[in-house]
């Protein structure tokens, strides 16, 4: 039986195009994915951003906190010339901006609620909530990671109906206690440290699996036997033709 290779845009196409950007999420269809995986946290005044890095010293041509700017400050950054000069220009999208191109384009959203030190998980929820909602996107299109349980569990509380995908490096002993938890409906783990046990041990469990980052295909030809659903990489088009058989 043919399976469908399935793949998710890690930060847009990635590969091509500055992460986290507009132009990075508008290379996706014709890379062949449904889904794209963003990173959000908040400003300073409480508005989700789509941007990795707790600085921005990486991706723009700023630097500072991504918590202590205000949206305003964050949008006057340059978020592509430190990629490709063709890219000068592009901004550090909002979470409420990327939920309007994934609506247009009949696309899917991986929302990862990014959560580092001292950032208050709450309030990250509550706006991420507020601007999903406010989005009127229909719910199914929506999938919420995280490295931090608490954030899933809140959003399980939260926004019951949007499904939750717990990322790990790797799959910890306490893994089936912890989904069941959060009601989970995926594990996203690091491709380079999953065992095929592990992956036996979710998949029976009824978890969907998927790998990151893989960016060439020839990595991960064991994991689809082991039976993983989807791999989040920087080249979906590099996947998107093969088929298992
Ligand atoms: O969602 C998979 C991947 O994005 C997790 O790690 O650091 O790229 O956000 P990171
Ligand atoms: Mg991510």
């Amino acid at each position: 039986m043919k399976k469908e290779r399935k793949t998710t845009a890690h930060r847009g196409v990635s590969s091509l195009a500055p992460e986290n950007t507009m132009a990075a999420f508008k290379l996706v269809k014709e890379h062949g994915s449904q889904w794209i995986e963003i990173d959000v946290q908040l400003s300073a005044d409480g508005v989700p951003m789509v941007i990795h890095d707790r600085t921005v010293n990486r991706c723009t041509n700023g630097r500072g906190s991504v918590r202590e700017m205000s949206v305003s400050q964050l949008k006057m950054l340059d978020a592509g010339g430190w990629f490709d000069d063709r890219y000068v220009g592009e901004r550090i999208p909002t979470l409420e901006e990327t939920l309007l191109y994934v609506q247009e384009a009949g696309l899917h959203l991986n929302i990862e609620l990014k959560v580092y030190p001292e950032d208050n998980v709450l309030a990250l929820c509550d706006k991420v909530k507020e601007v999903v909602e406010e989005s009127e996107i229909p719910l199914s299109q929506v999938l919420f990671s995280s490295f931090d349980n608490q954030a899933l569990y809140q959003m399980m509380l939260t926004l019951p109906l949007v499904r939750r995908g717990q990322l790990w490096q790797q799959i910890p002993d306490e893994a089936l206690a912890l989904l069941h938890k959060i009601e989970a409906y995926s594990v996203h783990c690091d491709y380079r440290f999953l065992v095929k046990q592990e992956a036996e041990l979710i998949k029976e469990a009824g978890y969907q699996l998927f790998c990151y980052t893989p960016n060439f295909p020839e990595l991960v030809e064991k994991h689809w036997q082991w039976g993983v659903d989807m791999m989040i990489t920087d080249d979906p088009k590099a996947y998107a033709l093969t088929l298992e058989s």
